[in-house]
């Protein structure tokens, strides 16, 4: 499955949105990562469609849309008219997550779902082939740079076992503490989407930060390194 690298701009600078966007498309992200928070499913506030409109007149890839609200059903129109490609919503926040999902199908939008560290992989079974997506959080929603959770990299190789168990082949999107380090490790255990805020955006070369990402994740980066180190 091909690796998408989809950075934060959680951790970007919001009066140069702009700016940040490019650099990091220039690094060759592959989705734009948009945090959308509450301040009641998550302690935190941050955006909401009127941003998301303005990131799209900048953006040329898609935005991935991840819903940290109360009542994401409110809102989905909202965020699909300002230009969201994914929308994610998490499964403890919605009650009937099967009516939600395909309503957001229904607007020609990528359909995903989150679950939390503490929520178990088994949570996705019912939804399973329902799902264009998962995304597992690696840490507890609500800022950016924290320390990724370890038992995350288990939780992934449970929630594929889960996936193809119902004869999903959805792809597993992995947000939060994800850089150099976490990469590789996700990966091996099958998250092909990685979100990272703080390792791009708290770099000071977002472009080449984004780039380093995908090496380090990349197993064509171990197989380079190996063939290094036989000619040194
Ligand atoms: C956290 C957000 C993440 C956040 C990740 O609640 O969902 O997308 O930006 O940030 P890092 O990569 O810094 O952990
Ligand atoms: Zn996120």
């Amino acid at each position: 499955m091909s690796l998408l690298i989809a950075p934060s701009i959680l951790s970007a600078d919001f009066s140069a949105l702009g700016r940040d966007i490019a650099a990091v498309e220039r690094g060759g992200a592959d989705l734009i990562h948009v945090d959308v928070m509450d301040g009641h499913f998550v302690p935190n506030i941050t955006i909401g469609p009127p941003v998301v409109k303005a990131i799209k007149k900048v953006a040329t890839r898609p935005l991935d849309v991840h819903l940290m609200i109360e009542e994401p059903d409110r809102y989905i129109e909202a965020f699909v008219e300002a230009g969201a490609n994914m929308i994610s919503v998490h499964v403890e926040a919605v009650p009937h997550l099967h009516r939600t999902v395909t309503f957001i199908k229904k607007h020609g939008v990528r359909a995903g779902v989150v679950i939390n560290p503490a929520t178990p992989a088994v949570a996705l079974e019912d939804i399973a082939t329902t799902l264009d997506f998962v995304l597992v959080m690696s840490v507890n929603p609500g800022f950016g740079g924290q320390a990724f959770i370890p038992h995350s990299v288990e939780k992934v190789r449970h929630v594929r076992r889960v996936l193809d168990a119902a004869g999903s082949s959805a792809p597993i999107e992995i947000d939060g503490g994800i850089d150099t380090e976490t990469a590789p490790h996700v990966v091996a255990a099958g998250a092909s989407i990685l979100v990272a805020g703080h390792a791009i955006f708290g770099s000071s070369d977002p472009e080449q930060a984004t780039r380093a990402l995908r090496d380090a994740a990349a197993p064509s980066h171990h197989r380079a390194v190996r063939t290094t180190d036989i000619r040194a």
